[in-house]
């Protein structure tokens, strides 16, 4: 990582993924800022979390360009020079955290939480374009969830947020390849124990469920930090418009005769 510079969004405390994430690409050499929505700037840690690690952190609404680009165009200052990696590491649904059930959601909360969670992520990525922000072969993530492929009845209406953002990751990373050789993927993660994953009704069970059923049991937010950093290293450079799953083989199982029996 030594020499890269990177763009790390989500970092709300010291649970969330994109601080794991932001630790160990530090620790291995590379220079960031964080961000995260203003508001987060208010109620969490960020500033803090980033002053720990020499970092500047940068309030930027996701869903606004006009932050995007200031967010971008100081990122270079700060950085001296273009973008290598970004993690966009952001999810919110106002009719989860409202226990609002699928049959019955609110529609303006709806299309909030497509902003949000997916459309944010190509901003991101059309912001730095117009910018010509990134450098070539540059390494785009972001973070989703099985209930893109698989009905998770808790999960709302962020399941067809992770599906937009999902295709977002497959559309963008052809014109980012065929333009910049920048690659695009996004890691669909085990459930995690962070602010946005235990907001998802019944996580609890739900966790213990999954850790049962993925025969390494679930992924952590540490392992996860250290298949992002793999994917911003060289070594991942002819990787693009994946989705790769992180779960602790949780996403190729059936059945597990141990689960069905207790
Ligand atoms: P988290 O709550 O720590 O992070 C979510 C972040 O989104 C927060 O930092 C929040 O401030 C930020 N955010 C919300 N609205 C924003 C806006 N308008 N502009 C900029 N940032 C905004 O939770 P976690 O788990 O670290 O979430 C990170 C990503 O991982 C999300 O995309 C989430 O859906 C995904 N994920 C989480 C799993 C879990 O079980 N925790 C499982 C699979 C994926």
């Amino acid at each position: 990582m030594k020499g890269k510079k990177g763009i790390i969004f989500g970092a709300l405390d010291e649970n969330s993924i994109a601080w794991h994430v932001a630790r160990k690409c530090v620790a291995e050499g590379a220079k960031i800022t964080m961000t995260n929505a203003p508001v987060a700037f208010r109620m969490g840690k960020i500033e803090e979390m980033a002053a720990s690690i020499g970092a500047v952190a940068i309030p930027a609404d996701a869903t606004s360009i006009t932050d995007l680009e200031n967010l971008f165009q100081e990122s270079m200052k700060i950085l001296d020079g273009k973008i290598d990696f970004v993690l966009h590491s952001i999810g919110m649904s106002i009719n989860i955290r409202k226990a609002r059930e699928y049959d019955d959601i609110n529609h303006e909360w709806m299309l909030k939480t497509f902003d949000i969670s997916a459309i944010s992520f190509h901003k991101v990525m059309q912001t730095a374009v117009k910018l010509d922000a990134m450098n070539e072969w540059g390494s785009v993530l972001a973070l989703s969830y099985i209930a893109a492929q698989r009905t998770f009845p808790y999960y709302g209406e962020m399941a067809e947020s992770k599906a937009l953002l999902e295709s977002f990751a497959r559309s963008f990373g052809y014109h980012l390849g065929k333009s910049k050789k920048i690659r695009v993927n996004t890691i669909s993660q085990s459930p995690t124990n962070t602010t946005a994953g235990s907001g998802v009704k019944g996580f609890e069970y739900f966790y213990k469920y999954t850790q049962n059923m993925a025969p390494l049991g679930n992924a952590d937010a540490d392992s996860c930090a250290d298949y992002c950093m793999m994917m911003f290293t060289d070594l991942t450079r002819m990787v693009t418009m994946q989705n790769l799953f992180h779960d602790g083989g949780f996403s190729s199982m059936g059945m597990d005769p141990s689960i069905m029996n207790s």
